[in-house]
């Protein structure tokens, strides 16, 4: 094993830990850029380094993703989604963002949101029936990079009211990524969302935004979804989601006893898609769009 105060294997005559070491940590910004990003914004723009590493980790959630959503049938529990989860994120070296997190620390390795749900529901023994929508949302750490997603599933035949906020959110989302390149201010995402969203009759919920990921689970900046005034223009190097949580009713949302399921308050139906984008020189890649790629372990 090559340790940190070895010379570098590139033969740059210098340590490893100053060279080719990987970098995890929010390093020393690598630009006069990326020094201006994090002084007035907090947010981190990444090395092409940890660009790679968050692709990766972007892939392995991504797969995962798709995993459970094949798995997430009628009869299927919630619990046993999770459980796949589980052992899928030890099978590529991964470990769950989700699981521990915050206060009081989140029980599970994947959200499961159903029908009502806006976000952040908890698996249970509960099982998927005919008629439900679900949002199955995966976060997952590979060498200490993140990677953050979620999809809907639909279970047999839904209502009308409940495949429009599907087909919504879906559709809401990917307008939102297609606008996307160096220069352009953050309120417009929330601006095309919302403005989407309303012309098909439903609403934005604005109590969570989407966020800043890569190197932690959570950082600036935030991405509303909703109507916002943010003038932070978008560069190269800037990772974050995007993950509107459309509602069929009012956009209002309440927070059960478990601290976490968040539910609509008129109890119609809620639906929430979910990318981890990257900013490029011509545009955004799509870092949780499921790729045919190798893991590297
Ligand atoms: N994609 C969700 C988010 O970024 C996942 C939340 S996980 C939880 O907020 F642990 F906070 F519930
Ligand atoms: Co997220």
């Amino acid at each position: 094993m090559i340790s940190r105060n070895d010379m570098c294997w590139c033969g740059s005559g210098t340590k490893w830990k100053k060279c080719h070491y990987p970098s995890t940590g929010p390093s020393k910004p690598s630009s006069p850029l990326a020094e201006r990003y994090l002084k007035q914004y907090g947010i981190i723009l990444k090395t092409p380094e940890q660009i790679e590493g968050i692709r990766q980790a972007c892939q392995v959630t991504a797969k995962i993703l798709d995993a459970l959503c094949k798995h997430a049938k009628a009869g299927v529990s919630t619990e046993e989604l999770d459980q796949l989860a589980c052992k899928l994120n030890r099978e590529y070296h991964a470990t769950a963002a989700t699981l521990g997190y915050g206060d009081p620390p989140y029980p599970k390795s994947i959200c499961t949101s159903l029908n009502d749900v806006i976000c952040h529901g908890i698996p249970d023994s509960r099982k998927l029936a005919d008629g439900d929508i679900l949002n199955i949302d995966v976060s997952s750490i590979l060498n200490n990079y993140y990677g953050d997603c979620s999809n809907m599933v639909v279970i047999g035949e839904v209502s009308e009211e409940k495949k429009l906020v599907v087909d919504v959110a879906r559709e809401a989302l990917y307008r939102a990524i297609a606008i996307l390149k160096p220069g352009l201010l953050l309120c417009e995402i929330g601006n095309v969302i919302e403005s989407y969203a309303t012309s098909r009759g439903c609403s934005v919920v604005n109590q969570f935004v989407a966020h800043g990921v890569g190197i932690a689970f959570h950082e600036a900046p935030e991405v509303p979804h909703h109507y916002n005034r943010s003038q932070i223009p978008l560069v190269p190097g800037m990772t974050f989601t995007i993950e509107p949580m459309i509602n069929a009713g009012a956009r209002s949302a309440m927070i059960d006893k478990d601290q976490w399921t968040a539910r609509t308050t008129d109890g119609k139906p809620s639906a929430q898609w979910e990318h981890t984008v990257l900013i490029t020189e011509e545009g955004h890649e799509v870092l949780t769009q499921l790729r045919d790629c190798e893991i590297i372990k």
